[in-house]
């Protein structure tokens, strides 16, 4: 049966995502084959399933390859998910899938309405510091102008000199790319961000710029899925903690609960 415009029909809309929720991620699946050792097959995630509402900060727990970076990379697509589905409620109120979206869409939403910052910053190559702040602000709907203010209000914020700002980002230590990427992730900040150990290279007066940032977003209605490192950070900015285990969730709940829970497989950085 064809519609009267011979489009495909929409899909079912799902009848388990909650109406607030800006990401639901469903029975989510990644495995990896790996070819250069014997073929061994590994289950990265498992059956996830996740929300975050506007304004939350779910902070992702559990040991080393418990399979958070690769939750976080299956949300922003750097990785094609092996199942399930990965439901995003755009600003415009619809409701996609991320993990069947074309390329070109994919694209789209990460310049709008996606953030990702991870511990490393690939630079665009031959574009300055400043350039990569304000367009990244550009991209989620700022005017040229404003969002060069932004740029420099944000650099100044995690204490990127000035001297820095014409300067092209390959030239930068780790932790001013990481500082760099933060400003670029959070100016005009989006839906939903996407943290992955972001104050991992940084020094303690550093840590506490970008950490301040990121609790502020809470006032902006963005939606913060992250991964840190050290279970402090983890208390201070979280809603929610999820943990991982083996790709599984095996526990959820409020920081204070969770990060004292002797039992839960935490990796203990304080
Ligand atoms: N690109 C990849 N190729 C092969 N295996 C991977 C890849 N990325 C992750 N893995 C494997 O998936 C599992 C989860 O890894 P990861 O998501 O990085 O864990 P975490 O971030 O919690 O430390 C680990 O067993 C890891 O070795
Ligand atoms: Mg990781």
């Amino acid at each position: 049966m064809t519609s009267p415009q011979h489009t495909a029909p929409p899909p079912a809309p799902p009848a388990d995502v909650p109406a607030g929720s800006v990401l639901s991620v469903r029975a989510l699946r990644k495995d990896f084959t790996l070819h250069t050792i014997d073929g061994r097959v590994v289950d990265a995630l498992n059956g996830v399933d996740l929300d975050v509402a506007p304004g939350e900060h779910v902070a992702l727990a559990g040991t080393s390859g418990a399979g958070k970076s690769t939750l976080l990379r299956c949300v922003y697509r750097t990785y094609l998910s092996g199942g399930g589905a990965i439901w995003f409620r755009t600003s415009g109120g619809h409701l996609v899938d991320v993990a069947t979206l074309s390329d070109a869409e994919i694209v789209g939403l990460r310049g709008r309405e996606f953030g990702y910052v991870s511990q490393f910053l690939r630079p665009q190559p031959r574009r300055s510091v400043l350039d990569i702040v304000s367009s990244a602000g550009v991209a989620r709907g700022m005017a040229r102008e404003a969002a060069r203010d932004a740029a420099a209000a944000a650099l100044r914020q995690v204490d990127i000199a000035e001297r820095l700002w014409d300067m092209h980002a390959t030239v930068l230590s780790g932790g001013q790319k990481q500082r760099v990427n933060i400003a670029a992730g959070t100016i005009a900040p989006p839906r939903l961000l996407l943290l992955d150990e972001p104050v991992s290279a940084l020094d303690p007066a550093n840590r506490a710029a970008v950490l301040d940032l990121i609790a502020r977003l809470e006032e902006t209605g963005t939606a913060v899925l992250s991964v840190f490192h050290d279970l402090d950070a983890i208390e201070r900015l979280a809603t929610r903690v999820v943990v991982l285990g083996r790709g599984r969730v095996v526990a959820t709940g409020r920081p204070g609960d969770i990060l004292r829970d002797p039992n839960l497989p935490l990796e203990v950085a304080r």
